[in-house]
């Protein structure tokens, strides 16, 4: 493993905290800019400030169309579907005529720049290129993970106004086909905004059903097409466009609309890639994510197109697609030189194949490191990853916010000594301090709340969709000056930052964000239900699973096992399966202080087995007792 002083970390971070527009600026070399940037940070536009505020660009340009010329033949995309047992590649001339083809045909559906489209695709290379067809047209994206239900689709539809949808008619899951048409249907009905069109790619698992006037097939509107010899050119945008709104649980249902511009995103896509990652042009980079997560945006389609690489698209589980061994498998059969998965998907392989015996199978002699996000990566799963494997493991910590890792270890620049249960140090741009509640600086080994000091890096959320105040209120508030991750953690003496968890309602389950405020939103309206709380509790597995508690109105007199598992649909129903909630307890009461506020804290800690005190403003200690026997009822205290 290398050391520190062969790493150009140190001095790489030091020249973009003292001189940021110089190092930005030349960062920004690597893009083909429509106006170059003549400048890197204006402080005085928006609401923290604004990146490249003078260029223009186009994304889908950058990630397609330039690379034509020099690599035109060279692969783009790789489709790997083992839950429908089919396989394609598309190279980056097929990539940009296809993308070209479809942003004609979004473009004939009447949508102009700036207009929203929302995408609800699975795994296809077709959700790629519905996502840089909107790019190539200055039309802004909006995708929806297919795990979530039609009332949260609906939430999203309602606040993008997305003048057309492009939907695939399903999603496979190994346990059943999610058919997504009639979801995105009800949503529609659900949702006060109505869009125009719907072009819907039929899959032959689920034939949908399209409503005449309203949706277009596909297939059809491509063959159209081309055979009118149609073709879309990029569209050129200002940097500060924006290219995609992603919504993410927030602190309460209402999901916040992530907005990410152009030009910032770029930057950051063309530092990371190759400085972080170490992916350069030919190379080929697998996330095993999903295009619903920002992950997936970052580094599953713009990322590694932006900088010439090939990448994968995976349509299957870590597990049972059909076996362990599918990382594997994926890694020899494409060559992969870097994984960049959730943990939960290693603990998965762990728990099923502890001695890696599948791994013995596949040539991996091209694969050079994985990387790890979305929760935190708990030692023994990194060891093991290490052992098994014999590359680096890096864990990276970002968020939807940010676009791309505010911590990690750069590879590119040569790799930093891996501290287990660390995701090592800040990346360029990024001021990151530990702070008390009243944001006092804290001094090493000391934790507190991790913000970072304002201005946020290129491609870092600039706002809210349409909500700067809410963006305000939500990050910037707490401490002013400052951006607040709402993580918590601590940085060591050797500057290594430890992230613990979050100081909201936020909780991860299977790398997934959920809101538990959100969930006792549903749960509260259960007819029978007076008081609920909604907690993570640690789950072997997923890191975490939600666990409910509800108080039932009085009078209530039906069997409790009915109530629980109605309201377990009812989460199902509302936020979706994603969500993996399937445990509702039945209680008398819930531990409040005083003055009525929840102990969340404390009944996690219980459920947890960590040890816990006595809350000394609690109302009645009694109660836990019942919360204890409660869980241990349900086989978990
Ligand atoms: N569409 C519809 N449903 C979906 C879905 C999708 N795209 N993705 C997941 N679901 C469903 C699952 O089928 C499951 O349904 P079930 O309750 O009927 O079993 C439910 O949502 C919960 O999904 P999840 O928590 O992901 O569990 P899982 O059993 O599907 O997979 C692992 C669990 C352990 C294999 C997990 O390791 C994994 O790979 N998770 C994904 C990690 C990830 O990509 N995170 C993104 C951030 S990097
Ligand atoms: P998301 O916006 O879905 O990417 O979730 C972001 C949140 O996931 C962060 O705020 C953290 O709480 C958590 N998270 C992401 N990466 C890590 C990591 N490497 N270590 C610990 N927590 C992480």
């Amino acid at each position: 493993m290398a050391h520190t002083h062969s790493s150009r970390y140190a001095e790489t971070y030091q020249a973009s905290m003292t001189d940021r527009e110089t190092f930005w600026l030349n960062v920004a070399k690597s893009i083909d800019w429509i106006k170059p940037p003549s400048r890197a940070f204006d402080a005085s536009q928006g609401v923290y400030g604004r990146w490249f505020p003078d260029a223009e660009v186009n994304t889908c340009y950058n990630a397609l169309d330039r690379h034509v010329a020099e690599r035109g033949d060279q692969l783009a995309v790789i489709y790997d579907s083992p839950v429908t047992g089919s396989k394609s590649q598309l190279t980056y001339r097929e990539m940009r005529d296809q993308v070209a083809r479809l942003a004609a045909v979004i473009r004939d559906q009447g949508v102009e720049k700036g207009d929203t489209v929302l995408i609800y695709m699975p795994m296809i290379p077709e959700a790629l290129m519905a996502m840089l067809a909107c790019a190539r047209l200055g039309a802004v994206h909006s995708v929806v993970f297919g795990g979530f239900a039609s009332k949260e689709l609906a939430t999203r539809i309602e606040d993008a106004h997305p003048k057309l949808i492009i939907a695939a008619s399903c999603g496979i899951e190994p346990n059943r086909v999610v058919t997504y048409k009639p979801l995105l249907d009800e949503a529609i009905t659900l949702s006060a905004h109505k869009p125009g069109k719907v072009i819907v790619f039929q899959r032959p698992q689920a034939h949908a059903t399209l409503i005449a006037g309203r949706d277009l097939d596909w297939v059809d509107a491509m063959a159209g097409a081309e055979k009118a010899g149609k073709s879309a050119d990029c569209v050129p945008v200002k940097a500060t466009d924006p290219l995609y709104v992603l919504y993410t649980s927030g602190t309460t249902g209402k999901p916040k609309g992530v907005v990410r511009d152009n030009g910032g995103h770029l930057a950051a896509l063309a530092w990371s890639v190759p400085n972080l990652y170490d992916i350069h042009a030919g190379d080929v980079f697998w996330t095993a994510s999903d295009v619903g997560w920002v992950v997936g945006h970052s580094y599953i389609v713009y990322g590694p197109l932006v900088n010439g690489a090939t990448t994968v698209v995976y349509e299957g589980k870590p597990v049972g697609t059909p076996d362990p061994g599918a990382f594997w498998r994926m890694i020899s059969e494409y060559k992969v030189k870097a994984l960049f998965t959730a943990p939960t998907a290693f603990r998965a392989i762990k728990k099923e194949d502890p001695n890696a015996e599948h791994l013995k199978k596949y040539d991996m002699s091209q694969f050079k490191a994985l990387f790890l996000a979305g929760e935190r990566a708990d030692p023994d799963t990194v060891n093991w990853a290490e052992t098994k494997l014999g590359v680096p493991v890096i864990d990276h910590w970002w968020q939807t916010e940010t676009g791309w890792a505010i911590a990690g270890n750069p590879l590119g620049l040569g790799p930093l000594p891996v501290k287990h249960g660390s995701p090592t140090v800040p990346m360029p741009g990024y001021d990151v301090q530990i702070v008390d509640e009243a944001g006092h600086p804290l001094p090493a080994g000391k934790m507190g709340s991790i913000v970072i000091k304002l201005p946020l890096p290129p491609g870092n959320l600039p706002t809210l969709w349409h909500a700067d105040e809410r963006f305000r209120e939500g990050y910037l508030e707490t401490f002013p000056g400052f951006y607040n991750t709402s993580d918590a953690g601590f940085v060591d003496e050797d500057g290594y930052l430890f992230i613990m968890g979050r100081t909201d309602d936020i909780i991860n389950v299977a790398g997934h964000r959920l809101s538990t405020g959100g969930m006792e939103e549903v749960l509260a309206s259960h007819p029978d239900v007076a008081e609920c709380a909604v907690i993570g509790i640690k789950d072997a597995l997923k890191g975490e699973q939600p666990c409910g508690f509800v108080v039932l109105k009085a009078g209530v007199d039906r069997p409790h096992a009915d109530i629980e598992n109605e309201i377990v649909k009812l989460v199902r129903d509302k936020i979706g399966p994603v969500a993996a909630f399937k445990l509702a307890i039945t209680v008398h009461r819930l531990p409040k202080t005083r003055s009525g506020k929840i102990l969340r804290g404390t009944m996690k800690k219980i459920a947890d087995h960590d040890p816990w005190t006595m809350p000394a403003t609690i109302d009645d200690p009694a109660v836990l007792d019942e919360i204890t026997t409660a869980l241990k009822e349900k086989g978990i205290a």
